[in-house]
C-alpha cells in the first residue's frame, strides 16, 4: 500500500482497489490511501463478504463493491443450473439461473458491480439482460439463504 501511495503521489497510479480482503484489511489500506473498489469472490453460493459486513462497509464507506466470479467461478458455472431454487426462481421471472444468480447481486446495492466473464457473446448479452430481473422480497430472502458451497 506505500507503494501504491508514492506511486499515486508521483500521479503514476490514478485510483487503488483492492481485493480478496476483509474489513480490518480495508481499514489498514485506508489508513495509508483512499480505496475506491473492492473486488472479492461474491455469488449465492458465496456469501461471505455480505455475512461478513464487507458489502456493507463499503456501502458506508461509498466504496465500490466488484463482485467477481458472481455466477459461480469459470468452470463451476454449471452448478448455478442444477439449484432447484435457482431453477424455480429462473422459471417464475422469465430468466435463466445465471440471470437470477447476477439479479440477487445488484439488488444488494447500488454499490455493487457484477464482472462476470465469458468467452461466449451470449453470455455477455444474457448477463446485460439480468438487469431486468425482478425479485421479490421472498425470493430475495430465499435465496439469502442459500449455504456457501
Ligand atoms: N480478484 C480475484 O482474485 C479473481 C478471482 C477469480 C476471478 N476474478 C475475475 O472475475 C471475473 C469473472 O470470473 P470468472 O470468469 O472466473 O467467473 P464467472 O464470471 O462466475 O464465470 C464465468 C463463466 O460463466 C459463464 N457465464 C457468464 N455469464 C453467463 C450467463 N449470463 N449465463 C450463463 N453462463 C454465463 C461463462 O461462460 P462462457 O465462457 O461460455 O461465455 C464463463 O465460462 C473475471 O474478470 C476474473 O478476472 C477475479
Amino acid at each position: 500500500m506505500g507503494e501504491l501511495a508514492r506511486l499515486q503521489q508521483d500521479g503514476k497510479v490514478e485510483h487503488v482497489g483492492l481485493s480478496n480482503v476483509n474489513v480490518a484489511q480495508i481499514r489498514i489500506a485506508q489508513g495509508i490511501l483512499p480505496v475506491v473498489s473492492v473486488q472479492n469472490k461474491c455469488h449465492v453460493f458465496m456469501q461471505r463478504s455480505l455475512r461478513d459486513d464487507v458489502v456493507g462497509y463499503c456501502a458506508r464507506s461509498q466504496i465500490a463493491f466488484l463482485a467477481h466470479s458472481p455466477v459461480g467461478g469459470h468452470g463451476r458455472q454449471k452448478r448455478l443450473g442444477e439449484s432447484k431454487l435457482l431453477l424455480e426462481l429462473a422459471r417464475r421471472t422469465d430468466a435463466t439461473p445465471w440471470q437470477v444468480a447476477l439479479a440477487w447481486l445488484l439488488h444488494q446495492g447500488n454499490h455493487i458491480i457484477p464482472i462476470p466473464g465469458a468467452s461466449r457473446p451470449e453470455s455477455i448479452t444474457s448477463s446485460l439482460q439480468a438487469c431486468g430481473v425482478h425479485l421479490s422480497r421472498e425470493d430475495l430472502a430465499a435465496l439469502d439463504g442459500l449455504q456457501d458451497w
